[in-house]
Formats: C-alpha cells, structure tokens, sequence
C-alpha cells in the first residue's frame, strides 16, 4: 500500500514567532492517522527549530529546496548535508517557483535529485503545466519531459526515496483548482510513465501528489482519486486547522 501525504508547504512565509505558533497548534490538534503522512517545510531558518520542536511527534519536516553541490562557494546557498546534520530528510526538489522565478532547469533538478539520493534524502519532485501549456493540450507532453530530463535517470532503487508531485502551475495560489477528474487523469499518465520506464509494480508503489489550491472543500474529492495519494498544500497550509482538515480527508 501506498503512503497517503499531506505536505505543507510554507513558501517564504512565517518568521519564528509565527514558525512556532503555527507548529504548537499543529502538534496539539494532529493526532496522526495510520498510514498518512503529514510533513511540514517551513523556511531554511525555521527548519533547525521545527525539527526539534516535532521531534517525538508524528509531523515531519521537509525543506523547500538545497543545492545541487556538496559544498564550496556558493554564497547563499544550502547543501544536502547541512539539512541531514539538522535532522531533514526530505527535500521538495522542481517547484514551480523554483523553475519559473529561480530559472531552475531540468538539468539542474536532474542534479539536485542525484545530490538528495547520495545523502540518503527523500525527494518530492515537483512537476506540472502552464495554462498556455494546457490550453494548447501540451500538458502530458511538458509533464513527461519534466519526469524524463529530471527524475528518470536515477535508479530502480533510488525510485524508492521519491514522491512525485504534480502541480499544475494555473492552479497555484489562485483558487483555481484542477478537477478531481483532471488531477486523476494526469496522475495516471504519470504512473504509466513511470511504469513504462520502471515496471508496474515500482510504478504502483509510488505517491503521486495533488498540488495546486487544495482546500479542506474540496481534498476529500481529489484524494478520492485512485492515483492520488495526497496533497503538497500552500496557501492553506498555513492554517493549523485547515491544513489538518485536509490531513484528515482520506476515505
Ligand atoms: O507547493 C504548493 C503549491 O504551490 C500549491 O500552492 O495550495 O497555495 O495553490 P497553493
């Protein structure tokens, strides 16, 4: 069985006060349920803290990005083994800001993913279309090419430590949400795809996410789908109480 995720992510958002307010009511009201994983990525400076706070707790905490080199001089920058010193062990890797605004390119994301699975890291690999993309029925197409040029090169094995998420870029931060049906179709070409290329059984043990405008309104309708088997939440994720009205939307 698949595990079912709801990840938060926070963007650049929360400064500490509002870091550990946000955690304290996350701890205090989340349960956990068997078999669903609820992970948060709050900013690099937040991270050291939100570790130590969760620990003993059954929320992860993830970061948004690092770098796709070991270490040496890049002013700024974040490496794998600063985040696994502090105790992160997953990395979302392609966001769409990252591409859009950071001009992150596949062969970039290729090598970001190579770095996080040397260090031992859990990747959540982003992926997804522009409207233009969609409105021109390119959408399979350019999702395709983003699993193929930065995420089908590593191994069977590797596969193991990565979560897909697909983010359709018209449906971020803008309400805009793709149908239950859209989602659904989509995530089933990305399993075909990553069974074309590792097999049924390797393709069937991989959580594929839905992002873009989840909402406790209508995550039950999307996590119903078949072959989705969570959400990567913003906006919405930054409400205790709507983010874990979320976590609690599987069947
Ligand atoms: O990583 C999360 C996505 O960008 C979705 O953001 O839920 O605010 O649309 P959103």
């Amino acid at each position: 069985m698949r595990d079912k995720i709801v990840a938060g992510n926070w963007k650049m958002n929360n400064d500490l006060a509002e870091t550990e307010d946000l955690l304290s009511k996350i701890k205090l009201e989340w349960e956990g349920t068997e078999g669903v994983r609820v992970i948060v990525a709050p900013s690099f400076t937040n991270l050291h803290h939100a570790f130590e706070s969760l620990r003993d707790t059954q929320v992860e905490v993830a970061a948004q990005n690092m770098n796709q080199h070991e270490n040496g001089a890049y002013t700024g920058e974040v490496s794998a083994k600063m985040l696994t010193s502090i105790g992160i062990k997953t990395v979302i890797l392609g966001h769409s800001e990252r591409r859009a605004i950071f001009k992150e390119t596949d062969e970039v994301l290729a090598e970001k993913v190579n770095t996080a699975l040397k260090n031992d890291m859990e990747v959540i690999f982003c992926c997804g279309e522009e409207l233009k993309e969609r409105k021109n029925n390119d959408h399979f197409e350019v999702v395709k090419g983003q699993l193929e040029n930065g995420l089908f090169h590593i191994s069977e094995e590797a596969l193991e430590k990565v979560v897909v998420a697909y983010e359709p870029v018209w449906a971020i931060g803008t309400g805009e949400t793709a149908s239950p049906e859209q989602a659904q179709e989509m995530h089933a070409f990305i399993r075909k795809s990553i069974e074309e290329k590792y097999g049924k059984d390797k393709a069937a043990e991989v959580a594929i996410l839905y992002g873009g405008s989840v909402k406790p309104s209508n995550a039950k309708e999307i996590f119903a789908k078949e072959d989705v088997d969570g959400g990567l939440v913003g906006g919405a994720s930054l409400k205790a109480e709507d983010f874990l009205a979320i976590a609690r939307a599987f069947n």
